[in-house]
């Protein structure tokens, strides 16, 4: 293949979040159940004799700190290539939001440039490159709706969740992933397991989910953390969501609205309130790959 052409990344939410404890290596053993949300990244790669990276939107580190730099390099060690590229990434998923982004940009880096490079590997085949990158980034190489074990890296396809219609709102400050582990981390106690996990894969396999079940032991650490997080908060409540969900290892929230009508009226009351307010949705296994490639991309 020549030219050019443009990847989706996808967001995340996790419909379940549970830590177990915290393991020899300094990492946290969890259970979870990863989701795709319809927010997206764009990628835009062009072939080139030398690897590069441009970003807009968000303000991201654009040269080798950033996993998406990280991820090319990584290939091309795993595959022993030494090809290039020339890769604009335009940031619409927030950072530090426990929205995943910078780990989706890394797998869908992977996949668009396996392409590119005509190096015949399969998503299965990337897992070893893409776990060393980050925890949930295998997740983004499944996608959809999704079992995560061990320290979320290790991931079991579940049947997809129903549609759900979002608004996700962020306070002003983001959270560290390593920030929020550590301070979740001092107050972990040592065999106290309810295993809340369970009854959410149980019902997401009966198709029978219901609010009740979503849970994320992540949410009191961020409370306390910010007291923008408990305003952010109720203000989804306020207009309209049913139950409210905290994002990853926060610091965004993500409303649950009956419709999509219901949410894109809370986000057009939210944005002038100087909530940063964003409509979306969950994707199925089928969309989040099918969706991938924007329509009208060049290819
Ligand atoms: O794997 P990732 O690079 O995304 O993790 C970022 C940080 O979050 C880790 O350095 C660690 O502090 C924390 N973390 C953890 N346990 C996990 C995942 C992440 O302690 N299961």
């Amino acid at each position: 293949m020549t030219g050019r052409f443009s990847r989706r990344a996808f967001a995340k939410i996790n419909l379940g979040l549970e830590v177990l404890g915290l393991r020899p290596d300094g990492y946290h053993e969890l259970r979870t159940v990863y989701q795709s949300l319809s927010l997206c990244d764009l990628l835009e790669i062009h072939s080139a004799k030398d690897l590069s990276l441009t970003v807009s939107g968000e303000a991201v580190p654009s040269g080798e700190d950033n996993l998406v730099m990280k991820a090319a390099r990584a290939l091309q060690r795993h595959a022993g290539c030494s090809k290039g590229a020339r890769i604009a990434l335009t940031k619409r998923i927030p950072t530090q939001a426990g929205l995943g982004g910078g780990s989706s940009d890394a797998a869908a880096t992977l996949l668009a440039l396996t392409r590119l490079w005509r190096l015949g590997f399969s998503a299965a085949d990337l897992l070893p490159i893409a776990s060393p990158l980050g925890s949930d980034v295998p997740f983004f190489l499944l996608g959809g709706t999704a079992l995560g074990i061990g320290r979320g890296e290790e991931v079991f396809p579940l049947p997809d969740g129903p549609l759900l219609h979002l608004v996700l709102a962020q306070p002003r400050a983001g959270m560290a992933t390593s920030e929020a582990y550590s301070r979740l981390s001092r107050r972990l106690t040592e065999g106290r397991q309810a295993p809340r996990i369970a009854s959410l894969v149980q019902a997401l396999v009966e198709g029978r989910l219901a609010e009740r079940l979503l849970f994320n032991c992540f949410e009191e650490v961020n409370l306390e953390a910010d007291e923008e997080s408990a305003k952010v908060r109720r203000s989804l409540l306020d207009h309209g969501a049913t139950v409210t969900l905290l994002a990853g290892s926060g610091s965004a929230w993500a409303g649950i609205f009956p419709d999509r009508e219901s949410a894109l009226t809370a986000q057009r009351h939210l944005v002038p309130r100087g909530i940063a307010a964003i409509h979306t949705s969950t994707l199925t296994r089928r969309d989040y790959w099918v969706q991938t490639t924007p329509s009208g991309a060049k290819e």
